[in-house]
């Protein structure tokens, strides 16, 4: 068995994209800029919002934290994003989801430039992505082909189960997975919420993804021998004896499935570093684009 080391899988990129700067810098030219816009005070959006920033810090990149209160309205937002979109210093940015309920997020979605859309979420880059043109690729899929693609894992002509159908992890997958070439060449199960007989179908997959946010979901019964298993499940579960109160637990029971994987990633230190990974290497691209 072999542990998918996500953390140590995103230092090298990190590395890698420090050493881009350096070379951007070296020829005297402007260095990639990401926004990110968060409104109110969720904890857990915060701490993934502070970590985006922190590893624009480490990579040389300039970043720019817009904090706007719980109560802002859907029109103030917007027009926060409008003023990103346009201006030029900005190469792209994100705004943290899930947003306060007077907001419409479709409609936000909407509003952001896809050039600067590095987290991939507006219709036209999930669009060019299903037809396989360039685009910017969502950063927790993303991330996750990166990790297989380096890690060297076979997925030509495999059974890929994805569970779970968000628009930001599962939908985005199970396209990806069954696209042509590598990582990809896929053939793919998508489940969810109103899925029968998930066991059947989990028990016959050689790749499984979760994204569900359920701790410990993914049992042993549901996996077949030497299967890949990728855990894109982090929830907040109280633990008074955690110095922040609470620990990380994936969708995956990782004690006894790893026992049959092949693969496996953990939680934390599995998906949720590539992320942030793949999101600065979004803005790399961004900064690329907007140069040419
Ligand atoms: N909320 C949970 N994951 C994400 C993400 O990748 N991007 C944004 N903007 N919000 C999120």
């Amino acid at each position: 068995m072999t542990i998918l080391d996500g953390k140590k899988v995103s230092n090298q990129i990190k590395d890698e994209i420090t050493a881009e700067v350096q070379k951007i810098k070296d020829r005297g030219e402007k260095v990639p800029h990401l926004a990110a816009i968060i409104v109110g005070n969720d904890g857990a959006s915060l701490t993934y919002v502070a970590s985006k920033v922190k590893a624009c810090e480490r990579v040389g990149f300039e970043s720019t934290l817009i904090r706007l209160p719980g109560t802002t309205s859907e029109l103030e937002l917007l027009k926060k994003i409008k003023e990103l979109n346009e201006n030029d210093d900005i190469d792209g940015f994100i705004v943290q989801l899930p947003l306060p309920k007077q907001i419409d997020t479709q409609k936000v979605l909407l509003t952001v430039d896809p050039d600067k859309d590095v987290d991939g979420f507006h219709p036209t880059n999930f669009g060019k992505m299903a037809l396989d043109m360039t685009s910017f690729i969502p950063a927790t899929p993303f991330g996750i082909l990166e990790l297989l693609e380096r890690y060297n894992v076979e997925t030509e002509g495999k059974h890929t189960v994805v569970i779970g159908r968000s628009h930001i992890v599962g939908r985005p997958m199970s396209i990806l997975m069954g696209r042509k070439g590598f990582p990809g060449n896929s053939t793919v199960t998508l489940t969810h919420s109103h899925t029968k007989n998930i066991t059947q179908i989990t028990s016959q997959a050689d790749i499984i993804i979760t994204a569900l946010g359920n701790p410990g979901f993914l049992k042993a019964e549901m996996v077949k021998d030497d299967a890949v298993i990728i855990d894109v499940g982090i929830t907040r579960v109280e633990d008074e004896s955690r110095p922040r109160g609470y620990r990380l637990e994936g969708d995956v029971d990782f004690e006894n499935v790893s026992k049959k994987a092949s693969f496996i990633t953990p939680v934390p230190g599995g998906v949720g570093p590539m992320t942030i990974a793949m999101l600065l290497k979004n803005t790399l691209l961004a900064r690329e684009m907007h140069k040419a």
